[in-house]
């Protein structure tokens, strides 16, 4: 099969497609036919290698695993011998620890993976899981529900788009903070209030908040302290400089009335299927910037670090999209 391959660290350029041997799915597996996948943060930060930390899990000189690519959209190509929820020619959707930016993938029956959303293209499906599960890590520290209000800054990326409907969806007072160009479609995701960070600063207008969630690690507990109700907790999605944030997260547990949490994605089938309930509902849609054909791998992964997409970068395999 045809894969994209790294065998080291280092810029979008160490990424090249290449022929590799198709895996056999064990027992408890499913081999999957990827039909579309994705190019995440994720991807790049194991790619980069630059916070020197991952390397600890990934290969200290090198990357263990030398497939990247972590969420997918697909068709069930074959079945291992004890798997009884799955079968040969079902639509699937869902995320893998690495492997998914090539023609073929195996995934364990019982990992993040469930029946595609009815109607939905592999395109959009392969971009539902990674954003929503951090957000959904992120948000339910925050025990949102009606009359609780939740800002979420960076609302425009892959994690803030998928934190905007999901706040929504529990019922919570929604604020989302972007860019000028950005503002429709937040609106259009399910924000009550909508903020341009180019034209107002959220922490010097005098509202505040029972969460704040910045999606983008770009705020701080400093600067947004004064814009939290008592008792209001600050989420974050990044370790921030030297690792501050974990450390205030562990303070602020025995001193003050405002929290700090940092939230760790963990993918898990039972999100993957609450994903797919909402999506069938029409309450939550993964917002796709770029498709690019996954020989455009390089391309399609500059892009993503400039940090600047709106939602989600695709990659399509073997050209084949639709419902
Ligand atoms: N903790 C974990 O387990 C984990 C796992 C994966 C990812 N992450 C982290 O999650 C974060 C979000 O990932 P993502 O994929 O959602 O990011 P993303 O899609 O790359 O975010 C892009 C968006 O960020 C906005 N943005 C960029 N600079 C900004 C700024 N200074 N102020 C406000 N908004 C800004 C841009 O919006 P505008 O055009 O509106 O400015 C753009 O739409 C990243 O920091 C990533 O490292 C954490």
């Amino acid at each position: 099969m045809r894969a994209v391959i790294h065998d080291k660290y280092g810029p979008p350029e160490v990424l090249r497609l290449e022929e590799v041997e198709q895996a056999v799915p064990l027992e408890d597996e499913v081999l999957i036919k990827i039909r579309a996948t994705t190019v995440t943060r994720t991807d790049c930060g194991l790619r980069s290698a630059e916070l020197f930390v991952t390397r600890f899990f990934t290969g200290l000189r090198r990357p263990k695993r030398k497939i990247l690519g972590m969420e997918l959209a697909g068709e069930v190509e074959a079945v291992g011998s004890a798997v009884t929820e799955f079968q040969v020619g079902d639509e699937v959707f869902g995320v893998t620890g690495s492997g998914a930016n090539a023609e073929y993938v195996c995934v364990p029956e019982s990992g993040p993976l469930a029946p595609k959303p009815a109607g939905m293209s592999f395109e959009e499906a392969a971009a539902v899981c990674d954003g929503a599960s951090l957000a959904l890590a992120c948000l339910r520290k925050g025990d949102l529900r009606e009359g609780r209000s939740i800002l979420v800054y960076g609302a425009s990326g892959s994690v803030g788009t998928a934190a905007v409907q999901l706040a929504r969806h529990f019922g919570a007072e929604v604020t989302a903070v972007c860019n000028t160009k950005n503002l429709e479609l937040v609106a259009s995701l399910g924000a009550d209030e909508v903020v341009d960070y180019t034209q107002e600063d959220f922490t010097k207008n005098g509202e505040t908040y029972d969460v704040i969630f910045d999606a983008v690690g770009k705020q701080s507990f400093r600067r947004c302290r004064r814009s939290l109700k008592s008792g209001g907790i600050y989420i974050d999605t990044d370790p921030g400089f030297l690792w501050h944030v974990p450390v205030l997260a562990l303070l602020t547990k025995g001193i003050g009335d405002k929290k700090v949490h940092l939230g760790i994605v963990r993918y898990t089938k039972g999100d993957v299927l609450f994903l797919k309930q909402l999506t069938d509902a029409g309450e939550y849609r993964a917002v796709i910037d770029r498709t690019y054909p996954l020989e455009e791998v390089v391309a399609a992964t500059k892009y993503v670090e400039t940090e600047q997409k709106t939602g989600n970068v695709v990659l399509t395999v073997s050209g084949a999209l639709g419902p």
